[in-house]
């Protein structure tokens, strides 16, 4: 038993992640050991999710566990309010994996639960199992280096991703191993505020000069933007979108990821290149979670 709720970032202490690393890269090379006892997962998603919903649910299975996932046809349109639905679930089940549309509701929500709630996403607030398997991709690639150059290309400004991503980067007693040196495209996310670690460079530059940049950078992370969260707030129309003439352009041992979904700022055409990790970063997922799971209630 480790965690007892995961609802941001700031609730890991490095223990936690060390040993949540540890387990999943253990967990990859095929070796773990199913759960001690039969136990019940439970998947509450307020919000759409392919990737985050599903993997919870496989990793539960692989563990020899059980799922139980709220429908879509809940009392929720019965009018049952969150806190209830989450009260009345947490009696059925060992750990709730939980995702909502607000931001900063975790807290609140976590209140009514009798068991562990890991939070799968809060609006454009956090998402820290995605920042954990972006870690653990990013030092799968990356063991050697001392420093490390990422440019985080699309929706900085409401991507929950980057934002989990950024404040466990920015505890530096994670150990990356690594010096920073962050790049980023937009001016209005508060990137230069959220990363504050000692050696961190951090350069904010317009997009008109990705392809200057991108030579020097080891870990391309980019993500779609998040239309449905611009209301009242105006799009950049100029989008930032990956070709293979800026491909050729990166170093040999650069990878690119993204959190997924893309949409046409990653074509498919760029799948096949070597340096695309993003299904891989989808494959660790199963990992970091089946990791997780263990750490909570095993
Ligand atoms: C993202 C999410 O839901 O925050 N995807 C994911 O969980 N892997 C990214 C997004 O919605 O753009």
């Amino acid at each position: 038993m480790g965690l007892k709720h995961l609802l941001t970032v700031n609730d890991l202490k490095k223990e936690d992640v060390d040993a949540i690393m540890k387990m999943a890269s253990s967990i990859h090379q095929g070796n773990y050991e199913s759960l001690k006892s039969t136990k019940i997962l439970a998947t509450l998603f307020f919000e759409s999710s392919t990737r985050t919903k599903l993997s919870f649910q496989s990793a539960m299975y692989k563990l020899g566990g059980q799922i139980i996932d709220l429908p879509s046809n809940s009392s929720k349109i019965k009018g049952e309010s969150d806190a209830d639905t989450i009260q009345t679930i947490s009696k059925y089940a060992d750990i709730l994996v939980l995702r909502h549309p607000k931001n900063d509701i975790m807290e609140y929500l976590a209140k009514y639960s009798d068991v562990p709630v890991i939070n799968a996403g809060d609006g454009s607030n956090q998402h820290p199992t995605q920042a954990l398997i972006d870690v653990y991709t990013i030092k799968q690639y990356n063991s050697k280096k001392e420093e490390l150059t990422i440019m985080f290309t699309g929706d900085l400004y409401y991507s929950r991703t980057i934002r989990s991503l950024l404040e466990l980067l920015k505890l530096d007693e994670f150990n990356l191993d690594f010096k920073l040196h962050l790049i980023s495209t937009n001016k209005y996310y508060p990137i230069d505020k959220i990363i504050n670690i000692s050696d961190t460079k951090f350069t904010c530059i317009d997009k008109d000069q990705i392809d200057q940049y991108i030579e020097n950078v080891d870990v391309l992370y980019m993500t779609r933007l998040q239309e449905e969260r611009y209301i009242g707030r105006e799009i950049d129309s100029r989008k930032f979108i990956m070709t293979k003439e800026l491909l050729n352009k990166m170093k040999a041992d650069a990878i690119i990821m993204h959190p997924l979904p893309r949409n046409e700022e990653l074509p498919e055409e760029i799948d096949s290149n070597y340096r695309a990790k993003y299904f891989q970063q989808v494959k660790n997922g199963l990992f970091i979670r089946m990791a997780l799971i263990k750490n909570i209630i095993d």
